[in-house]
């Protein structure tokens, strides 16, 4: 069946009832910074073939103030408005716009909650320690606030076929908007490297999906191949769209502490799309003075999966430096981040750091984070990982305040916590002499005779092996 595109725009409705702002916005490339009102299908600048971003949203020509913009906000969430209830489009003002609100594909995304962690807070001695769970999204990562925005756009240019490269989770997401847009999805995932779970996500909600030979990294060069010959939009985080949506991960974030700015905000690094785009709505907040001043940004990787971090301290952040990943914590197993140089660039523009974890690290962290009943997929546990190594270098002091951003729901990878339990994570590899450590942090299943006897015994040796445990 040949693919096509199709554009819907020759239908000439009128909504009802408009709700968006008249649509302006422009992309700007990040390297040489030209400007254009169109974007090819590779989101690349046609001159220097760097990438692009959007720039001008819809709030200049509002004449709305960042008082008024921050009450529209607030008001909003009592509004049962379908634009309203997603987390996403109730900051239209600061998102490009699409023609018409009936293009809009939403799951109600975003309006993720921000958790206080009081046990990692005593741990590591910051008492301001926050979490914002953006694995309580929709499909369970962070992946829906910029999907429903870059989705939005694909149906708005009649797209067919949607596609993407991941390592499970914009695969699920993905699937699940263009499902809900009428859209058809192809995904290329590595074989063997995602999470069963995620991978059944993206079936369910009826995706093409390709398991590659390759990695992620080969994945995603197939992907920049085939939206070149075919006429397949392509999601991922290179679609400056999704950056867009993701910005809303920080206005979410700073509405919650009543438009306070935290002094850091830790995010887990892979292809880096994340980092930047909440970066970008850092510097666009403090611009339009929403917020008086500029948390720093951060970003942790896994020690297997460094190559932002060897960006930083082997090439002062100018050339990128590509590493062959390795990491349990699959969701991040990147060696060629699409997106570094935009990382870079908020990272110092806030005077944020960067740094690495160990494989046992990141286990210990979301076994933590798993303690304080919240969970976390690994990948989203580097952040508390990371904090441990920024307060004993003295980058983050206990008396400021902290928000994590865990970017994927605890059963992104049941895999990995029933290994955790079991005490099989490390077997066989050359992190199970460090291990040992994470004996008290384990809480494997226990079977037994169906008596009462036997569940009582049980209770009796868990109160005494565990008799300070810190709930009681
Ligand atoms: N955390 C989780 C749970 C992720 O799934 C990802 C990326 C990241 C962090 C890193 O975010 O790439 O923007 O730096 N997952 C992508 C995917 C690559 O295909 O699902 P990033």
């Amino acid at each position: 069946m040949p693919l096509s595109a199709t554009s819907d725009r020759d239908s000439h409705k009128q909504d009802p009832q408009p709700r968006l702002p008249k649509a302006t916005f422009t992309f700007r490339c990040i390297g040489c910074g030209a400007v254009t009102s169109n974007a090819a299908q590779d989101f690349r600048c046609s001159q220097c073939n760097n990438l692009l971003e959007i720039t001008d949203h819809s709030w200049k020509l509002s004449g709305l103030s960042a008082s008024a913009l921050k009450s529209v906000w607030r008001e909003r969430r009592s509004s049962n408005a379908a634009l309203d209830l997603s987390g996403v489009w109730r900051f239209r003002e600061l998102l490009p716009i699409p023609e018409s609100e009936r293009h809009v594909v939403s799951l109600q995304e975003g309006n993720t909650p921000l958790y206080d962690l009081p046990q990692s807070s005593r741990s590591t001695g910051v008492p301001r320690l926050y979490a914002k769970h953006q694995g309580m999204n929709p499909t369970g990562s962070f992946k829906d606030t910029g999907m429903t925005v870059a989705s939005t756009f694909a149906r708005q240019a009649g797209y067919r076929w949607v596609a993407c490269a991941s390592t499970g989770n914009t695969s699920a997401s993905m699937a699940a908007y263009a499902a809900r847009g009428g859209m058809r999805s192809v995904v290329l995932v590595p074989e063997g490297k995602i999470s069963w779970s995620k991978l059944s996500q993206a079936l369910d909600y009826g995706a093409l999906t390709c398991q590659l030979r390759t990695d992620f990294d080969g994945c995603l060069r197939l992907l920049q191949e085939l939206v070149r010959r075919a006429p397949v939009y392509q999601l991922n985080s290179i679609n400056p769209f999704r950056l867009e949506g993701q910005k809303t991960i920080a206005f979410e974030l700073l509405e919650q502490l009543d438009w306070q700015p935290p002094d850091h905000i830790i995010v887990p690094g892979g292809n880096l799309g994340n980092s930047s785009a909440i970066g970008k709505a850092l510097l666009e907040m403090r611009e339009i003075e929403l917020i008086p001043r500029l948390p720093k940004l951060s970003v942790i990787q896994a020690e297997g999966a460094n190559a932002l971090v060897r960006t930083l301290r082997e090439g002062g952040g100018k050339q990128l430096v590509r590493v062959q990943a390795e990491t349990r914590a699959t969701a991040i197993r990147i060696g060629n981040p699409a997106s570094w140089e935009k990382a870079v660039k908020v990272i110092q523009a806030t005077s944020g750091a960067c740094e690495q974890v160990s494989e046992v690290e990141i286990a210990q962290a979301k076994a933590e984070i798993g303690a304080e009943g919240i969970g976390c997929e690994p990948a989203s546990a580097v952040t508390l990982a990371g904090l441990k190594k920024f307060v004993r270098t003295g980058f983050v002091m206990p008396d400021e305040s902290v928000v994590l951003v865990l970017t994927g729901n605890l059963l992104k990878d049941p895999d990995f916590t029933m290994e955790f339990h079991r005490g099989d994570l490390f077997s066989g590899t050359e992190h199970k002499g460090d291990s040992d450590l994470l004996n008290p942090l384990r809480h494997p299943p226990v079977v037994l005779d169906a008596t009462l006897e036997a569940v009582i015994q049980t209770l009796e040796r868990a109160e005494k092996s565990d008799p300070t445990h810190p709930n009681v």
